[in-house]
């Protein structure tokens, strides 16, 4: 091998004599494969899951490059259940999503942003996963071509039986594992599955997910807020507290730089990539936030506290919180943990 070509351990496999194509990559089911060896009882049914749920991130990552020539931009006509305006991808997704699990053999039964109640399996292809999941997040994003992603988050049902709603209210801390995609430059796979974050590239000439990061950790401290600030009008005190903190420091230290894409998987992909924090804080128009706790806040929450980040409510640690319904909201403060950490302490100098 050429000096320089030599792969990091454990992210490329070798590479042969005069060339850099890797003849022993670890692709994200090989290394879903071999973590599940190491697992006592591990059944293989997660890397089942897995693996189809890749299927349907890769077509919806094909579907995503090509919308404006396949006529799959726009509106689809309907507004979904928390009342977002349903786009033709979003329905694309969501069908790849629910069909692939479906045929996994591996779920019972599974909560979409864009369907009301629980999807249940049909009975002759249930497993013993529960999947939460937003298809396509930031799909407001998808005519103007800024990056958007999908969401989810992994459970062991609970009860036995017909699956219910009691398997998907659970609390995030029993999460088994979580993952987003982000569809942006590249197409990118973000997995935990408590034990550590790790990134996935899409090297779309094999069709699979290479692994390029292992162990990621995120930065104590960053140097960006993300927000939307339009909203400050609307915002508790304590909130407009912070963000002037963070641009005008009391310490006359350098105040901090602001980006805000309106696509959580962006936005939290970039908080976890260079440190800083991520908000969507409650306000007076939304009073519980705008993010929902099943599957786009705890999947979040999961897979930035396996970076060594902190994701909280205001009040309370995210993982911790109960679910009360499918489709609760919930403010959501994600990112570095001393950045998260000094925006909880100006919340309780208000309290
Ligand atoms: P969606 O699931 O309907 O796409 O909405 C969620 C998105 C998040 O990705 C993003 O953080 C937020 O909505 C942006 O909301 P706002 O436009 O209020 O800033
Ligand atoms: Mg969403």
């Amino acid at each position: 091998m050429p000096a320089g070509l030599k792969a990091a351990p454990g992210t490329a496999g070798s590479m042969s004599d005069q060339s850099t194509f890797d003849t022993d990559v670890w692709t994200l089911t090989r290394f879903v494969t071999e973590t599940g060896r190491q697992a006592k009882g591990a059944t293989g049914e997660l890397t089942q899951l897995l693996n189809a749920m890749m299927t349907a991130i890769k077509a919806i990552s094909s579907a995503v490059r090509k919308a404006g020539l396949a006529h799959l931009q726009g509106m689809a006509g309907c507004v979904n259940v928390t009342g977002d305006d349903v786009k033709k991808l979003d329905v694309l997704s969501n069908d790849l999503v629910v069909n692939m699990l479906k045929a996994s053999y591996s779920t019972c039964c599974m909560v979409s942003e864009e369907d009301k109640g629980l999807i249940v399996t049909p009975k002759d292809k249930r497993g013993k996963y529960v999947v939460c999941f937003d298809p396509l997040d930031g799909s407001s994003n998808i005519d103007c071509l800024a990056s958007i992603g999908t969401i989810f988050a992994i459970y062991k049902r609970v009860t036995e039986g017909e699956p219910t709603e009691e398997d998907a209210l659970q609390p995030g801390s029993n999460m088994v594992c979580a993952g987003y995609a982000l569809y942006g430059s590249a197409t990118l796979v973000a997995l935990s599955t408590g034990a550590g974050l790790h990134f996935f590239m899409l090297d779309p000439a094999v069709g699979e997910f290479i692994l390029t990061e292992r162990n990621v950790t995120i930065k104590p401290r960053g140097k960006i807020y993300s927000l939307n600030e339009g909203y400050a009008k609307y915002f508790h005190p304590s909130v407009n507290h912070y963000i002037d903190h963070k641009k005008n420091p009391e310490d006359g230290g350098a105040p901090y730089g602001a980006r805000y894409v309106g696509s959580m998987v962006s936005d939290v992909h970039r908080t976890i990539a260079y440190g800083g924090i991520f908000m969507y804080p409650a306000n007076q128009k939304s009073p519980e936030g705008k993010l929902r706790l099943l599957y786009e806040c705890n999947p979040i929450a999961f897979l930035v506290e396996q970076a060594g980040g902190v994701a909280t409510t205001g009040t309370q640690r995210v993982l911790d919180v109960r679910p009360r319904a499918l489709h609760q909201r919930v403010p959501f403060v994600v990112g570095s943990p001393d950045d998260v950490n000094e925006y909880l302490a100006f919340v309780n100098k208000y309290q």
